[in-house]
């Protein structure tokens, strides 16, 4: 086969020498624009794993990899004059230029063609490629081969957030480290590891508007680096910053980073119309520095790529088919985490007031792929350490039985109620009540729950009046009759368990008068049903599915006014039944949502148009209810942080929302999203709502409950553990389990809880067999 890979960087050359490695016979060129032995770029980093993946690949360099290689284990985080330092990170640093060296040297071994000092302009009149069989675009990320078949490659280029420049100084670093500094104009952070015996990467980094504010924007390169001395200048320990960009002026070194994703990953045509022009490396896809995955990513589809060519020996379009599929996968996983970390450095200002070791924290578990238990893994002590910590902050002891309190078990109190632990049963409609009156079923569902082990049960959206109802099987709370059934459950609660019973009351709004969901979720009644339609209203006339729904018509002030009394009289209630805890539902698209979301509300009068007149009656509301609730009890608002729509409710609408409910005496903020409109897109996944949970508690400063895909205990530590959240709500697996808190913690071996005395036989023997299953793992 003749290859030809445009650009000798890691990848380029990487793939070469395999190639060559698989068969010799293979006529195999590299063209680089740079000289020999010249490149950019300071030292590069790999985990552990990455290593292992080379050694299989080609021994021969790996071996003088792992020579070159600088070995550190630690992550050290400096924030506010602390060091807070964790182990059992496992990472490798090399030097770029050593790096390409080694490669250069095992391809002119292998016999592969280098040829250098040739920058191709366009790859068709490349006279190398003319009878190529094969066409690697290795150009890096600003490859000239992606945009020449742009229109086949289809990349989605993100330029980020953050101003950074690579810079290098002779201080040896022995960790990892990361450390922050506060300006007058911002924050800034510097990325720094040790790469070989002298020398260490430092990368410094800060948001677009600081680095402006800063004035680094009309800074010649020699003042930006004396400015970045004198800030990181405990940390430089009197060295100095140097560039290698000697190309660059002014303050172009400063880049932000493109984040680039391609739809396809080859183009079949080249300079004969025929030949497959494959992307790697930076060229096809890149990711934030933050989790140094560029070199790692590059070499990976190297070696991909040789392995399906290896598997499809005469056929080369299955080949590239297997390896687009494979690679495009594995790198849209490594870019999610990536996304993630970015993010997290983007906005540091949200994090730097939080107490250092649960910055540090935070820093540590940013990307999500590195949980709770994966650090205990790494390093066991310090996770015991700042669980200690985090018991203690909760007013709990610092150990139970010789082991830390894991922060999902420690306790949370607002207003006057402790709860035992970080558990909520999130609130979950049943469809189970006849003239809004909870009875039996009611009595068994919660009170399962409840003796479960959750701190909290929040019962399902109840409602204020009928017409206030989802669906005929929908709970309510207009009349005594209610009352009195709430009232036994409640007591059930309070006699037989710890946990605290919370009850969350709505209105339907646009999204009633609905069948029940397993007739028909969001159906209007038919005939079928025991009772007829009621009339809807809502912020503004709507049909929530369109030419489905029955139109709801706007509010007049008068139906705000009894809506409001409404909502007051089932507070009280509420109140005389006992319930420890109330949420109030502004979201999802039932009647106080559809006032907040500008895709719900179209009015025009004082309660429509800018943020602040859509909250005004929510608001109004909301300070009616707490008029009326007893004070020393809390009060949740849940709402829907993002409407996930165009032109819909964003994140950052998200924080206004918080601090309005916060100044009218809101005490925590439950952070769910959608369900306002039908047009939504959400993007789901693993805790896919906890930022903004994370968001609201920390911009908005105030407690929050992160829900949605939350499912082990592994994600409810990591969360409290990270200040993302106060409580963590768990709906669907409650569904499953009851006891889903109690087995959760015999999976995590922790034993210090307490079961239902009747049940006790049960956790011992629980704790017995899950013990067993982990001694065998
Ligand atoms: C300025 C800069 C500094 C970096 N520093 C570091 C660092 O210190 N540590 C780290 O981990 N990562 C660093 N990276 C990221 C890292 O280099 C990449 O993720 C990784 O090298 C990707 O490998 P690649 O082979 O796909 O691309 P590259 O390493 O970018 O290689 C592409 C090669 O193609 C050549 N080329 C480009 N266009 C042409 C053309 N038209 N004709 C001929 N040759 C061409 C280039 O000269 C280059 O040698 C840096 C990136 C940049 C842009
Ligand atoms: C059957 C069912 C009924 C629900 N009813 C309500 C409700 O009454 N009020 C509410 O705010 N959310 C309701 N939700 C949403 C859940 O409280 C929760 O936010 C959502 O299911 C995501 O959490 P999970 O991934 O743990 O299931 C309901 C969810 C389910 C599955």
């Amino acid at each position: 086969m003749k290859i030809v890979c445009v650009g000798g960087g890691p990848s380029g050359l990487y793939f070469a020498l395999l190639m060559k490695r698989q068969n010799p016979a293979h006529e195999i060129t590299v063209v680089e624009r740079n000289r020999p032995y010249d490149t950019y770029g300071w030292g590069v980093v790999f985990s552990d794993q990455t290593l292992g993946n080379l050694q299989v690949a080609d021994p021969t360099s790996a071996e003088q990899i792992l020579g070159a290689f600088n070995h550190w284990d630690d992550i050290e985080v400096h924030i506010r004059g602390r060091t807070i330092r964790s182990g059992g990170h496992g990472f490798c640093g090399i030097g770029r230029k050593r790096l390409l060296n080694i490669l250069q040297r095992r391809c002119e071994e292998l016999g592969v063609e280098l040829v250098f000092e040739t920058d191709v302009q366009d790859v068709t009149e490349l006279p190398a490629c003319r009878g190529a069989d094969l066409i690697i675009a290795s150009d890096g990320l600003n490859s000239r081969v992606r945009t020449k078949y742009a229109a086949t490659y289809r990349p989605d280029i993100d330029t980020r957030r953050c101003r950074f420049v690579w810079l290098g100084t002779k201080r040896r670093f022995d960790a990892f480290t990361f450390a922050f500094e506060e300006t007058e104009w911002g924050w800034f952070q510097a990325h720094a590891y040790r790469f070989d015996e002298d020398t260490s990467t430092f990368i410094v980094e800060t948001p677009e508007e600081v680095w402006r504010a800063a004035g680094l924007d009309r800074m010649e390169k020699e003042e930006a680096i004396a400015f970045c001395e004198k800030l990181f200048a405990k940390h430089l320990e009197g060295n100095a910053l140097i560039s290698n960009a000697a190309h660059l002026r002014g303050s172009s070194q400063w880049i932000r980073f493109p984040r680039v994703v391609c739809e396809r990953w080859v183009h079949v045509g080249g300079p004969d119309g025929a030949t497959p022009v494959v992307l790697m490396g930076d060229a096809a896809h890149t990711a934030h520095f933050s989790i140094g995955s560029g070199t790692k990513l590059a070499l990976e589809d190297a070696i991909e790529l040789e392995r399906c060519v290896a598997k499809n020996p005469r056929d080369l379009a299955s080949a590239l088919r297997d390896y687009e599929a494979v690679r495009s996968v594995e790198v849209l996983r490594i870019q999610n985490a990536a996304r993630n970390s970015t993010e997290w450095f983007e906005n540091v200002s949200r994090y730097v007031n939080l107490p250092p070791e649960q910055f540090a924290y935070s820093l540590l578990t940013r990307s999500q792929r590195i949980s709770h238990e994966n650090l205990r893994l790494r390093d066991r002590n310090y996770v015991e350490e700042f669980e200690g910590w985090i018991a203690e902050r909760a007013g709990a002891a610092r150990h139970v039985g010789g082991g830390a309190i894991p922060p999902m078990f420690t306790p949370f109190t607002a207003r006057s109620v402790t709860l035992k632990n970080r558990i909520v049963v999130s609130p979950m409609a049943q469809y189970s009540c006849v003239a809004g009156l909870p009875a039996d079923y009611h009595l068994v569902h919660l009170g399962a729950r409840a003796m479960g082990g959750a701190g909290l049960v929040v019962a399902e959206m109840t409602c204020v009046s009928p017409e206030a109802r989802i669906t005929p099987g929908c709970p309510g709370l207009w009349n005594d009759a209610q009352r009195a059934g709430w009232r036994r459950i409640v007591e059930f609660v309070h006699a037989n368990t710890d946990a605290k019973i919370a009850i969350q009351l709505g209105h339907a709004g646009a999204k009633g008068s609905t069948r029940r969901a397993w007739d028909g979720i969001d159906q209007p009644l038919d005939d079928t049903d025991t009772e007829p339609n009621w009339p809807l209203i809502s912020a503004s006339p709507q049909q929530y599915l369109d030419g489905i729904s029955d139109w709801s018509r706007a509010m007049t002030r008068a139906d705000m006014d009894r809506v409001r009394d409404d909502f007051v009289a089932a507070t009280k209630r509420a109140a005389e039944a006992g319930f420890d805890w109330l949420e109030l539902h502004c979201a999802h698209g039932y009647l106080l949502s559809s006032f907040i979301s500008p895709l719900t509300n179209l009015r025009t009068d004082e309660y429509g148009g800018s943020l602040e007149n859509r909250l005004r009656y929510p608001l109004e509301v909301f300070a009616a209810v707490r008029a009326a609730w007893p004070e020393p009890l809390p009060i949740s608002v849940r709402i829907s942080a993002h409407d996930w729509v165009d032109g819909g409710i964003t994140p950052d609408d998200a924080i206004e929302i918080a601090r309005a409910f916060k100044t009218a005496g809101a005490d925590l903020i439950d952070c769910s999203s959608g369900q306002v409109s039908k047009l939504e897109q959400p993007v789901f996944g693993r805790m896919f709502q906890t930022p903004f949970a994370d968001r609201v508690r920390n911009e908005a400063g105030i407690a929050t409950i992160a829900v949605g895909a939350i499912s082990e205990a592994d994600h409810v530590n990591s969360i409290i553990a990270a200040g993302r959240a106060d409580l963590c709500a768990i709906a669907r697996p409650h569904l499953a389990n009851p006891a889903w808190t109690l087995l959760e913690s015999a999976k995590i071996g922790y034993t210090a809880i307490d079961w239902p005395r009747q049940y006790r036989a049960g956790k011992a023997q629980l704790e017995r067999n899950l013990e067993r299953e982990r001694a065998a793992r």
